[in-house]
């Protein structure tokens, strides 16, 4: 097992015992509060957990061609955010593998709103029976999965948090929390931090305020960034 190390920044890369290790952990190895640690052998080195999952071979296009097909054919604001991205190829549980059969351990275990472990065999079941019998239809209809889904889901969150509004993304969540908020307040402006990054629909574009997703165009109605420090000014 090795580690990309190239595609990762600094702070988020883990030793392994199969790389030959640097004398010191790289992320602790600078400054003089962790070179006094380092002295006095107090630190550990991040070691990756064991994994019994074995990835299927990549057998898909060469990195150098999923390169060229990014950037002939797809939206640079579908942001890269390293100078070589990650090629993921599979996925178990808190594992992801890439195209050359390296592990790697995601703390988020899936993006933050299907955060179950990739892959999860429960929910891959689930997934598979669904395909099996029905894709989708029209939102004008029942479908009996929905409402065993919004009754269990309800009876996790307290009152008066009991009517489910399903959405397909997170920008759709967001944009509804912010229609949700202004009907409630008959107020119009939000603000957000300065970095952040909420969607990409209309509405969350405008809240977000990081890299390629801040353009020089007219905003939304009533959506202001402020950085950390005026927001503490403002309103603690
Ligand atoms: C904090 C945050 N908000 C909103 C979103 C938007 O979610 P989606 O891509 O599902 O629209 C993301 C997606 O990464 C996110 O990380």
């Amino acid at each position: 097992m090795t580690l990309a190390w190239r595609h990762l920044p600094r702070t988020l890369r883990l030793e392994t015992p199969s790389r030959r290790a640097p004398t010191t952990c790289p992320s602790l190895s600078v400054g003089p509060f962790w070179t006094s640690v380092t002295k006095l052998g107090l630190h550990t080195k991040p070691r990756m957990p064991p994994c019994d999952f074995t990835p299927e071979k990549y057998q898909s296009l060469p990195y150098r061609r999923v390169l060229e097909i990014y950037q002939q054919h797809l939206s640079p604001m579908q942001t890269a955010y390293f100078p070589q991205p990650l090629l993921l190829h599979q996925g178990h549980m808190e594992w992801l593998f890439d195209h050359e059969g390296n592990r790697y351990l995601d703390f988020f275990s899936g993006i933050v709103t299907i955060s179950v472990g990739h892959c999860h065999p429960k929910v891959n079941a689930a997934a598979g029976k669904q395909l099996g019998r029905l894709w989708h239809t029209s939102a004008v209809f029942f479908h009996p999965q929905i409402h065993e889904y919004a009754e269990k889901l309800s009876a996790l969150l307290p009152e008066p948090l009991k009517v489910i509004f399903l959405t397909n993304s997170g920008s759709e969540a967001n944009d509804l929390a912010m229609l949700m908020a202004r009907a409630h307040s008959k107020n119009t402006h939000i603000i957000s931090f300065r970095g952040a990054y909420h969607g990409s629909s209309p509405h969350t574009h405008d809240l977000s305020n990081v890299g390629p997703f801040k353009m020089t165009l007219p905003g939304g109605v009533g959506c202001q960034s402020v950085s950390f420090e005026i927001f503490f000014v403002l309103f603690l």
